[in-house]
């Protein structure tokens, strides 16, 4: 049973949320779980002025994901940033490139399950996994979220990620915060959630 996660990040936050997920569903006996990045599409001048280049070496030795890859998985875990409350366009481009699988169905049936990076707290963490739901489920995916089985979504003693749509991080508007131990903790849950559905699924 293959999990695929596949990420776009630019300055890491959204890569440690895609380890804490794999983690989870390697907790899964039989899961192969494989990590991938979206290709960038931005130049490196760009990059350079983001003040992304350093951050983006750090998962540079992940492999980039082919469309054709989404095909052999049993169930993709998406993670993208927030854009103005919508996923990247990283993403998007590289899911824009589905059309083929699309019309073969090849991906009908498959576990698909999201997550994301927002700089503020109410910067569009849901919207964005939600709307990413929308395309999923035209691709014939059987979604899956974070229920809240996760006791760590019931947390209000601190500011934190993570809703029935998926687990989430803060990165603060600097950046300047790493995802929590309970922000990681969705994350694991929802990877290993996802691959139990998935293995469930295969048998
Ligand atoms: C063009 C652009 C649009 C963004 N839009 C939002 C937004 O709508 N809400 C928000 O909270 N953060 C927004 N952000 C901040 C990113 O979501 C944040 O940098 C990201 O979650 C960090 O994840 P990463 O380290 O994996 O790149 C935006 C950033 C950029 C560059």
């Amino acid at each position: 049973m293959k999990v695929l996660v596949v990420f776009y990040s630019t300055y890491g936050h959204v890569y440690k949320m895609a380890e804490a997920i794999a983690e989870g569903a390697g907790e899964v006996g039989g899961a192969e779980v494989e990590l991938r990045r979206v290709p960038e599409t931005l130049p490196e001048d760009v990059l350079e002025k983001m003040g992304a280049l350093a951050a983006q070496k750090v998962f540079a030795h992940i492999p980039v994901c082919t469309v054709e890859e989404l095909a052999n998985a049993d169930a993709i875990i998406f993670g993208t940033p927030t854009r103005f409350g919508n996923m990247c366009g990283q993403m998007r481009q590289f899911l824009d490139a589905t059309g083929q699988l699309w019309a073969k169905g090849a991906l009908v049936g498959k576990v698909g399950s999201v997550f994301t990076s927002t700089a503020t707290q109410h910067g569009g963490q849901e919207s964005t996994l939600l709307t990413f739901h929308v395309t999923l489920l035209h691709h014939g995916f059987v979604v899956v979220g974070l229920p809240y089985a996760f006791q760590g979504q019931m947390n209000n003693d601190e500011i934190t990620g993570g809703s029935p749509y998926g687990a989430s991080t803060i990165a603060g508007t600097q950046g300047e915060r790493t995802p929590t131990e309970n922000e990681l903790a969705g994350a694991r849950f929802q990877g290993k959630h996802v691959a139990s559905i998935a293995a469930k699924l295969a048998g």
